[in-house]
């Protein structure tokens, strides 16, 4: 499927993806897990690039979940490397083609290179304007829940905020992005239908799209279909 097979007047504002089947793309061919991360990195690019191009406002990738620290430590070590790897390769490219680099998750725990890296990617790209790329390191949606909670919690005890202030739209102010509209569609790679823990605020009228298609494997083409099988749903948002 093509580009020009999707109705550019009906676009999701916002695509989040969790991007699973590393590992197991790794097996079938008969690979060590890490070049299967490594394969994902290359989807990561096709899918930067498929959103710029067909003009979507934000694209939420998660790259790193706060359960993730589970992995062997060898894993672990090698996906933050991989992360450096790609901000060494892309960061140039994504700051030319007018992207802004936003990173959602607890910054408490990463080294202080990848808090640095990450950083810079904010810094630098702080004021481009044409799409927003946001990458989900150490993120687990209840944990932004709970942090926001404290956030507001901090504020109301400061005096700053009374308990009548605080409504859907005070806790959304407080969750690690602030500024994103909510996510419209949410593609699950690999099969699972499960949300793992993801965007849970945010993803609440997302339409959600699995496809059996493993990470590494994902290409434009298969995100021109998501985009298509969202624009087939009539979206509701419990109403009639
Ligand atoms: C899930 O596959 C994938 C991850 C836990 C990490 C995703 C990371 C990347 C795609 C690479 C780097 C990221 C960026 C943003 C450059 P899995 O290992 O859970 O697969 P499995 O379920 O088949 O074992």
């Amino acid at each position: 499927m093509t580009s020009n097979e999707i109705d550019t007047g009906r676009l999701p504002r916002h695509i989040a993806i969790i991007m699973d089947g590393n590992g197991r793309w790794a097996k079938r061919h008969g690979l060590p897990r890490v070049a299967g991360h490594e394969a994902g990195a290359r989807s990561v690019r096709a899918a930067v690039e498929a959103c710029r191009e067909i003009g979507i406002e934000a694209l939420s990738l998660y790259a790193f979940s706060t359960e993730n620290w589970r992995r062997s430590k060898r894993e672990v070590e090698a996906l933050f490397r991989l992360l450096g790897k790609y901000i060494a390769l892309e960061l140039d490219n994504i700051h030319k083609e007018d992207i802004r680099v936003t990173i959602m998750g607890r910054r408490e725990g990463l080294s202080k290179r990848v808090l640095g890296d990450l950083t810079h990617c904010e810094e630098l790209t702080a004021r481009n304007k044409s799409m927003v790329l946001n990458v989900a390191i150490n993120y687990g949606g209840r944990a932004e829940i709970a942090d926001a909670a404290k956030a507001i919690a901090a504020e109301v005890q400061a005096g700053r905020l009374a308990l009548s202030d605080i409504d859907e739209a005070c806790v959304a102010k407080h969750l690690y992005v602030a500024d994103l509209p909510d996510p419209d569609l949410l593609i699950r790679t690999s099969g699972e239908l499960r949300l793992s823990n993801f965007m849970l605020w945010q993803v609440s009228y997302a339409e959600i799209v699995v496809t059996r298609v493993l990470w590494p494997d994902f290409r434009k083409r298969h995100l021109h279909r998501a985009i298509a099988e969202f624009q087939s749903r009539r979206r509701r948002f419990g109403g009639r």
